[in-house]
C-alpha cells in the first residue's frame, strides 16, 4: 500500500511481479470469447460497443449473429437503421446501435474510391467517430493491433486498484498513468484480456467491495425502459400516431410525446404529419 500522498506508480519490481502473475494466470484461465478469435478492427469495435453496458454472456451470441448479418463496414453502412435496431433489441441503449452504424457510414465515406472501408488507425481518428470515447478507441487499437496502449474500463480500474493497493478514488487521469506504467510492451492484447478475465472471474466487484463508478440505475420503471418499449412497439407494429402509441404503451399522451421528442433528438425516430416512425 502506498502511503497517502505518495505516487501511485508502482516500482519496476512490483510492476514486473504483477505482469508475470496476471499473464501466468491468464495462460491457465483464459476465456474463449468469439471476439478474441479475430483481429478485424470492425469486429473488435462491434464487441466493444456491445460490451459497454451489457454482460459478456448476453453479448456472446449477439456478436456472432451481428457479424453474420453484417460482416463488413460496408454491409453495416448499407443496412436500414430499423434493421440495425431490430438486431440490437435486448442489448439496451439503442443509441449505441445507431452510432455504430454511423461509424460504418463515416468509414465508408472516407474510403478512397474502390478501396474497402477501414476504421482509422489512430486514437484521434477513432475518437472523431460517433460514440467512440477514450476507452473504446484504445480498446480497438489494443485488441485489433496489439498497440502499446492502456485502455481503462471499470474492470481494469478495479483490478489495478486492488492488485496495487491504490485508493479507490483516483481520477481517471491518474489511473490512466498507472495503467500506462504497468503495460507489458508488446503484450497489450494478452494483458488486457488477462485484466478483463481476472476482473470478471476472480476480482468481481462483489469480491473486492469496489463498486463500478458508472453503475446503471434501475431499469424497471425508468425512462430508459419506456424509451425501449416505445421503440420496440414501432419496430414491431410500424409507423403510427402518437395517440396509438400512447394507448399501446398505456402511458399518457404528454409523456408519450416527450419520449418521442427525446428519441427524435437522438436520431432514432422521425415524426411527420403526426405519424411516428423509426428514423
Ligand atoms: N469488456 C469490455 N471489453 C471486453 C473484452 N474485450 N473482453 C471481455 N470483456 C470486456
Amino acid at each position: 500500500m502506498s502511503p497517502a500522498g505518495a505516487s501511485p506508480l508502482p516500482s519496476a519490481r512490483r510492476t514486473r511481479a504483477l505482469q508475470e502473475r496476471l499473464l501466468a494466470w491468464y495462460e491457465d484461465n483464459r476465456r474463449d470469447l468469439p471476439w478474441r478469435r479475430t483481429t478485424d478492427p470492425y469486429a473488435v469495435l462491434v464487441s466493444e460497443i456491445m460490451l459497454q453496458q451489457t454482460q459478456v454472456a448476453r453479448v456472446t451470441p449477439r456478436f456472432v449473429e451481428w457479424l453474420e448479418a453484417w460482416p463488413t463496414l460496408e454491409s453495416l453502412a448499407a443496412a436500414p437503421l430499423a434493421d440495425v435496431l431490430v438486431r440490437w433489441q435486448g442489448l439496451g441503449y439503442n443509441n449505441r446501435a445507431r452510432r455504430l452504424r454511423e461509424c460504418a457510414v463515416a468509414a465508408v465515406a472516407a474510403a478512397p474510391d474502390g478501396r474497402p472501408a477501414e476504421l482509422p488507425r489512430s486514437l484521434d481518428g477513432l475518437r472523431a467517430l460517433p460514440g467512440i470515447g477514450p476507452y473504446t478507441a484504445r480498446a480497438v487499437l489494443v485488441f485489433a493491433h496489439n498497440d502499446d496502449l492502456a485502455a481503462v474500463d471499470a474492470n481494469v480500474r478495479r483490478v489495478l486498484t486492488h492488485e496495487l493497493g491504490l485508493p479507490g478514488d483516483l481520477t481517471d487521469t491518474v489511473l490512466q498513468a498507472v495503467a500506462d506504467a504497468v503495460l507489458p510492451r508488446g503484450r497489450s492484447r494478452d494483458w488486457h484480456n488477462a485484466l478483463m478475465d481476472y476482473g470478471s472471474l476472480v476480482l468481481t466487484s462483489r469480491a473486492t467491495g469496489i463498486a463500478s463508478r458508472t453503475r446503471q440505475g434501475a431499469f424497471e420503471g425508468s425512462r430508459r425502459q419506456k424509451r425501449a418499449r416505445l421503440l420496440r412497439r414501432l419496430l414491431d407494429a410500424g409507423p403510427q400516431s402518437l395517440s396509438d402509441l400512447s394507448a399501446a404503451l398505456g402511458r399518457p399522451l404528454d409523456e408519450t410525446a416527450d419520449l418521442v421528442e427525446r428519441l427524435r433528438r437522438d436520431g432514432l425516430v422521425t415524426e411527420t404529419g403526426g405519424i411516428v416512425s423509426v428514423a
